[in-house]
């Protein structure tokens, strides 16, 4: 295949990273390398379909911004060993937390460094639209098989929103389908969630959300990662507003 090919030749100029390092006036930097590896990635991750707003996530950019919570340093160091540690690791991620956490953010930062700097064929998906996309396809028998394929072959997907939206039985069966496929196989899936183990009484835990069978295979495939802090939008616009005054 022209993939593996590509892969055991050899930049000498960035050694596959797709990145050289330059030297010029007595300062050093790093660019783009010209190589066909630095393409390939760049390539594979413009079909890795990550959403414009998320395309800037960047664990660098993380930030440790509420210092009285502890989970969000755990979390980051958690996702950067995951990414130091491709393709030696056994587990993918389940991000579990509260809305405005940074789920998606963490998990769009490590598809994105291992696209460009491990050049792994990754996919985005978020549940919602999966869930649309595959109601759409109830009458063509065939295509759910079809919309199902490059998620169930890509060596990362990153699964987010797990359990929003209203899942009916039939879609449940091929979230099922999906879920089991990647496990069999040993493929390395990212899952982020709003939906905890441990609700209140009046709320819906994630096992209710998506069944107990994939909740269950869920906690085998992938280490759990825990945000509970507060909200980054919500800290965000409070100093927007503080610094534009009344
Ligand atoms: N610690 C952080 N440092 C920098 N940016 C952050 C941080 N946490 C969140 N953000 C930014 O805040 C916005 C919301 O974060 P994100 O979408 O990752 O939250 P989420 O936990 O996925 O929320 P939801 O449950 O609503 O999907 C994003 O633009 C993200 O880049
Ligand atoms: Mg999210
Ligand atoms: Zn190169």
């Amino acid at each position: 295949m022209v993939e593996s090919s590509m892969q055991t030749e050899g930049c000498p100029r960035c050694e596959n990273t797709g990145w050289e390092l330059v030297k010029e006036d007595g300062k050093e930097f790093v660019r783009r390398c010209a190589c066909a590896e630095g393409k390939r990635r760049e390539n594979l991750l413009e079909k890795a379909g990550v959403p414009a707003r998320y395309r800037t996530c960047s664990l660098d950019g993380f930030e440790l911004w509420n210092a009285d919570d502890p989970t969000l340093n755990r979390a980051l160091k958690k996702v950067r060993t995951f990414v130091d540690e491709w393709p030696q690791i056994d587990k993918g991620l389940l991000l579990m937390g509260p809305v405005g956490t940074g789920k998606t953010h963490l998990a769009v930062a490590a598809l994105q460094e291992l696209v460009i700097g491990k050049g792994v064929r990754a996919r985005f998906q978020d549940f919602t639209s999966l869930v649309l996309e595959i109601q759409m396809t109830f009458d063509k028998p065939g295509s759910q098989r079809e919309l199902m394929k490059p998620l169930v072959d890509a060596q990362l997907l990153v699964l987010d929103e797990l359990g929003a939206g209203k899942v009916t039985p039939w879609v449940m069966d091929l979230l099922y389908y999906l879920v089991n496929s990647r496990y069999v196989q040993g493929r390395v899936t990212i899952f982020t969630t709003n939906y905890s183990d441990f609700a209140g009484s009046s709320q819906e835990t994630l096992g209710d959300r998506v069944s107990a069978r994939i909740r269950s295979r869920l906690f085998e495939m992938c280490r759990r990662i825990e945000l509970r802090g507060a909200d980054y939008r919500k800290q965000r616009l409070a100093h927007e507003q503080e610094r534009r005054g009344p």
